[in-house]
C-alpha cells in the first residue's frame, strides 16, 4: 500500500474514492453522500488549492482509503474531513497511515493543529440519542464508546476531545470536536521553510525541540536596513496636514508636483537643504 496526491486526472481513482465515500458512510447514519453525485462532487472539490487530498492504493493502484483537509485560520489549523477506509480493508492500519501521512503534509505546509469533528448520527457513543443540556462538558467528559465509534480511532492516534456541538445533525445527534497539536506553534515560521525535499522537512519535525533558547548577547544589528533607508527621510506632519495626507505616496505625489512647479534653482536647493522642523505631539511621522 502506498499513499498518494488524488488529482482530477487519475479519473478511475476519482471514481473509486466517490463510491468508496457512498459505501463508507453507509451505515454510520450520516445523510451526506447518500449518491454517487453527491460523493463526486465532494471529491472535486477537494482539489481546489488550500486543500489536501490523498489516497492509499495497493499495488494495483485500487483505491483504499482517502483523506481530505482544508486549510484553516491562516494555516495555522487544517480540518481532518474526511476520512474513509473500504469496508474490506479495514483494522490493517489503512486508516492510521493516512492520519499519519496527513500530519506530515499539515506540518510540511506549515500546520501546527489538525481539528475534525466526528458525528455521532447513530448513537454509538453514550453523548448519542441523550440530552446533553445541562451539564455538556461533563457529559462529554464521560463519553464512552457504545458501539466502534471512530472518536476512540482518534483517541489512539493522539487526538483529544476538544468540545461538542449537541444536536448537530438533529436532536441527540452531535458532533464531537477533536483536535491534535503536531507540532509547537511557537516555532511556527522557524521551521516551515518548504524545501524540495519533503524527506528534509521530516527529518526537521523530528528533530524538533518542545522548547529552543536563544544566546541574543552576539546579536548585530542588521546590515541590510542602512541600504533600504539610504536616501529616504522621516518628517513630521503638522496634525492638520497628517489629516489630509494619510499616507507617504499622498505627501511623495504632491511634493513632486510642487518641485515641478518650482525655477530650477530653488529646485537644486530644495534637493541639497531639505527643512527640518520642531516636533510636537500631535504630529504623525510619514517616511519620504
Ligand atoms: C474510522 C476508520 C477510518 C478507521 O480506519 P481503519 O483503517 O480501520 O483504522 P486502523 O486499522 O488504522 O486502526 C488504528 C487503530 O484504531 C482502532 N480502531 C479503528 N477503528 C476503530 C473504531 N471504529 N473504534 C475503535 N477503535 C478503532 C484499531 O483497532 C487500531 O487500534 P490498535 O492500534 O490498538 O490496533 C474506518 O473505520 C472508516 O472508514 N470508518 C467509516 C468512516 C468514518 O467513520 N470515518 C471517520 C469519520 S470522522
Amino acid at each position: 500500500m502506498k499513499i498518494i496526491d488524488l488529482t482530477s486526472e487519475n479519473s478511475r481513482a476519482v471514481e473509486q474514492t466517490a463510491m468508496l465515500l457512498v459505501d463508507g458512510f453507509s451505515d454510520t447514519g450520516s445523510t451526506s453522500w447518500r449518491n454517487l453525485d453527491d460523493a463526486l462532487s465532494e471529491v472535486r472539490e477537494s482539489f481546489q488549492p488550500e486543500r489536501i487530498s490523498r489516497i492509499a492504493v495497493d499495488e494495483a493502484g485500487n483505491v483504499q482509503g482517502w483523506i481530505g483537509g482544508l486549510e484553516e485560520y491562516e494555516g495555522n489549523v487544517w480540518e481532518l474531513h474526511p476520512l474513509v477506509v473500504r469496508q474490506d480493508c479495514r483494522k490493517r492500519g489503512v486508516g492510521r497511515a493516512l492520519v499519519l501521512d496527513f500530519e506530515k503534509q499539515v506540518a510540511q505546509r506549515g500546520g501546527h493543529t489538525i481539528r475534525l469533528g466526528t458525528d455521532d448520527e447513530n448513537y454509538s457513543t453514550s453523548i448519542g440519542g441523550a440530552d446533553l443540556y445541562p451539564g455538556v462538558l461533563d457529559k462529554l467528559r464521560a463519553i464512552q464508546n457504545l458501539r466502534q465509534h471512530p472518536f476512540e480511532f482518534y483517541r489512539k492516534l493522539g487526538f483529544e476531545i476538544v468540545g461538542v456541538i449537541p444536536d448537530a445533525n438533529g436532536f441527540g445527534k452531535p458532533d464531537i470536536l477533536m483536535a491534535k497539536r503536531i507540532k509547537n506553534p511557537a516555532m511556527n515560521g522557524k521551521n516551515t521553510k518548504r524545501t524540495s525535499s519533503a524527506k528534509r522537512d521530516n527529518a526537521e519535525l523530528d528533530d524538533m525541540q518542545t522548547e529552543y533558547k536563544f544566546d541574543y548577547s552576539k546579536a548585530k544589528p542588521n546590515r541590510f536596513a542602512e541600504r533600504v533607508y539610504k536616501n529616504r527621510r522621516v518628517v513630521i506632519l503638522d496634525a492638520d496636514i497628517s489629516k489630509v495626507f494619510t499616507s507617504t505616496e499622498s505627501v511623495n505625489a504632491v511634493l513632486r508636483a510642487l518641485i515641478a512647479t518650482m525655477p530650477k534653482a530653488a529646485k537644486a536647493k530644495a534637493k541639497r537643504k531639505p527643512s527640518r522642523r520642531s516636533v510636537s505631539p500631535s504630529r504623525e511621522a510619514v517616511a519620504a
